[in-house]
């Protein structure tokens, strides 16, 4: 079986310390970088725009999974793939034409991810599944770090690996939202392959180990 990633979310490290935390996760067990960019349109949030994501790109050494919460991410996708974002995923709810975007995602050389709220259902995804490399499974409403797992997540793990398996896809599960060591391991059991973790990990005292722990489940 292969080993499930984990993916902190840069959006709980300390901006002003923002080179220390990236090199730190440089260091760590952690598999990926997860970015989020809100836009104060299609989540309640604005978060941070290309500079930062520019700044944090020369300094990261792994993968780069951007988490896209923004209205049309059409008008972005060639200025993602130009800062060296390696997985870009954009919302189910904010794509009119989510098979054309995918598709454009592809074609700057990205793998594309798809992200579902916790309201959208999963059998949404059944004629869209053998395009997308990854579906990003929001277990919080999108906006905000620190809010607290929706537990209606594991049957849509559950309801998700099925139909992947069903289209004999080899789409990636992400959890993104309230990921803690309380939950992991049950996410992990229902199929999940990607954890993303913020302030689980930065308000930790050790950081580092926690990502470790994550890592070792
Ligand atoms: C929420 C973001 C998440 C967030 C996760 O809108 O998409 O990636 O940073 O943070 P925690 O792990 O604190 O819920
Ligand atoms: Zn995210």
């Amino acid at each position: 079986m292969s080993k499930h990633l984990i993916a902190p979310s840069i959006l709980a490290a300390d901006f002003a310390n923002l080179q220390r935390d990236i090199e730190m996760i440089n260091a760590s067990d952690a598999d990926w970088f997860h970015i989020d960019i809100m836009d104060g349109f299609f989540v309640p949030n604005i978060s941070f725009g290309m500079p930062v994501l520019q700044a944090i790109a020369k300094h990261a050494t792994k993968t780069i999974d951007t988490h896209l919460m923004i209205v049309d991410p059409d008008r972005y996708i060639k200025t993602f793939a130009g800062l060296g974002v390696n997985i870009l995923t954009v919302h189910y709810e904010a794509c009119t034409h989510l098979h054309r975007t995918i598709q454009a995602i592809k074609a700057e050389g990205m793998q594309a991810g798809l992200a579902l709220n916790p309201h959208t259902p999963i059998h949404l995804l059944e004629d869209i599944m053998a395009d997308i490399d990854l579906v990003c499974l929001m277990s919080v409403n999108p906006g905000f770090g620190g809010q607290s797992f929706i537990e209606n997540t594991y049957q849509k793990v559950r309801q998700l690996k099925d139909l992947i398996l069903k289209k004999n896809a080899k789409t990636l599960i992400e959890i993104d939202g309230g990921v803690t060591s309380a939950n992991a391991k049950q996410l992990l059991d229902a199929g999940a392959d990607v954890l993303v973790a913020g302030s689980f990990v930065f308000n930790a005292i050790n950081p580092m180990q926690t990502i470790a722990d994550l890592k070792n489940i």
